[in-house]
């Protein structure tokens, strides 16, 4: 395949934000019952950020280089053997991998079919791109571990945060009362979202207004003014406490015990199933998604910006082509490949001639500029082929479908047809052959 290398977010060394390189990798190539995967958009966690400084999870990624990312939205390109239940073209979302390395600041990724989902529909790549990691964590919080059921009293800290505003949502979308703490720039809309009940945690102890909860999902954790320690006190007995950020420390279990109280760390898992849950609820307009995009080499700055710790929703990484195309890669790149024709080995010098000579002065003429590679392999039905799309993902996704038997010419504008032509007349005159390699 032409092009076989793609842009992706590559660190060399952890560290500060400016460690994060926008630079040319090898695109991964899906194995059995694993999807190839055009990621649109890439969603940005604090996992992110914390493993590139060297915690979070850069024990399990090990030294760099590597690539980050986790959240992912885009078009299936290609799938492995064995996989059934998705197909190329379809528009998917999903946190494949995680602990392990996703590499989802790229702009692509394989990963086992069912770790993704559908992508819902009502909503943008990189709206959906920013909900795998933070809605599953609300999600097997609520639902898998804290059982929630309607009429209980659940407490969220950073409501306003990406784990935050699915967990007010979800906790309201099941019955619950929902209390949530968040500065008081962001009590209007945490309302909106279906909170009962706000306090703001720069002016008010929560735990002097708030009592009798069953369930607390604690997205801030002892490191910030003992934050878990503290809401031991405003659980009922038998209640939950999840420790999301700084996990079940000995100390805070055993001060839950005293209290009657369980308290739980908690990882959240790849889920396909419940990411089409998900976007089930977000398609029926029960869960709204907040988003910030960035093109793709702003992606120090957005981290940045995360790192502040004041993110309403969730920041993600804009990948559609047009984004993240290379200062001489645009909208109007023409892609081309040259195969050896077997039969005539004179005939892939001709070929690179013909490329060189007719082909791509054509292109750059009609100020398209060319990306592509050559093919050596053997291929007894050598041709020269040129594709040219538009950036738009179905333009990816039709060359991938039709690559095979070369319908895709009628996918293509006539300008390509033109290109093909004069190809072929140019071949055609080079290397009299008793049959043209593009009859
Ligand atoms: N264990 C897991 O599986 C797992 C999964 C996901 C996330 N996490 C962890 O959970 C934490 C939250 O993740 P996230 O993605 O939701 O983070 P985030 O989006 O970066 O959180 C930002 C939000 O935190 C709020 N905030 C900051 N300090 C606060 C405080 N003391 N009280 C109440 N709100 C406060 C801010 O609200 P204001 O602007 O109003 O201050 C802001 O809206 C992170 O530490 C993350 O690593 C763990």
């Amino acid at each position: 395949m032409a092009n076989d290398n793609m842009r992706a977010v590559v660190q060399h060394t952890l560290g500060d934000p400016d460690v994060l390189e926008v630079t040319r990798v090898p695109r991964p190539v899906p194995l059995p019952t694993e999807v190839l995967v055009r990621v649109h958009a890439a969603g940005i966690n604090p996992v992110d950020w914390k493993t590139r400084a060297g915690s979070g999870m850069a024990g399990v990624l090990g030294a760099p280089p590597f690539v980050l990312g986790w959240d992912v939205s885009g078009v299936i390109e290609a799938i492995g053997a064995g996989v059934t239940t998705l197909a190329v073209g379809d528009e998917v979302y999903g946190m494949p991998w995680f602990p392990r390395a996703a590499g989802g600041y790229a702009e692509y990724v394989t990963a086992p079919s069912r770790q993704f989902a559908r992508k819902p529909s009502s909503v943008t790549h990189a709206q959906a791109a920013a909900v795998p990691l933070a809605a599953l964590t609300a999600w097997q919080a609520l639902v898998d571990t804290a059982d929630l059921r309607a009429g209980q009293r659940v407490l969220v800290h950073a409501a306003a945060g990406g784990v935050g505003h699915f967990a007010v949502q979800f906790a309201k979308h099941l019955g619950a009362h929902v209390i949530a703490t968040a500065s008081a720039r962001n009590h209007s809309w945490l309302l909106e979202l279906g909170a009962d009940e706000v306090v703001d945690y720069t002016t008010t102890r929560f735990e002097d207004v708030v009592a009798a909860v069953d369930v607390v999902v604690d997205l801030v954790g002892d490191g910030q003014d003992s934050t878990s320690t503290r809401s031991l006190s405003v659980l009922r007995p038998g209640g939950v406490l999840l420790a999301i950020p700084s996990g079940a420390a000995p100390e805070l279990m055993a001060a839950g015990r005293q209290s009657d109280v369980r308290v739980t760390g908690f990882l959240v898992e790849p889920d396909g199933t419940a990411l089409s849950e998900i976007a089930r609820l977000i398609d029926a307009a029960v869960v709204h998604v907040e988003a910030k995009s960035y093109p793709l080499d702003q992606v120090a700055r957005a981290h940045r910006d995360g790192e502040a710790g004041h993110t309403r929703g969730k920041l993600v990484l804009d990948l559609t082509p047009t984004q993240a195309a290379d200062a001489d890669v645009d909208r109007t790149t023409a892609f081309y490949e040259i195969r050896r024709y077997q039969a005539h080995p004179g005939r892939r010098d001709d070929l690179v001639r013909c490329m060189e000579d007719v082909v791509l002065p054509f292109v750059r003429s009609r100020g398209m500029s060319v990306t592509g590679s050559f093919n050596d392999e053997q291929d007894p039905d050598g041709y020269l082929w040129i594709r040219r799309f538009d950036s738009e993902a179905d333009r990816v996704t039709q060359y991938a479908a039709v690559y095979e038997d070369q319908q895709w010419t009628a996918e293509i504008g006539p300008r390509v047809l033109t290109l093909m032509d004069t190809a072929k007349a140019v071949i055609t005159r080079a290397v009299p052959t008793p049959q043209s390699p593009m009859a």
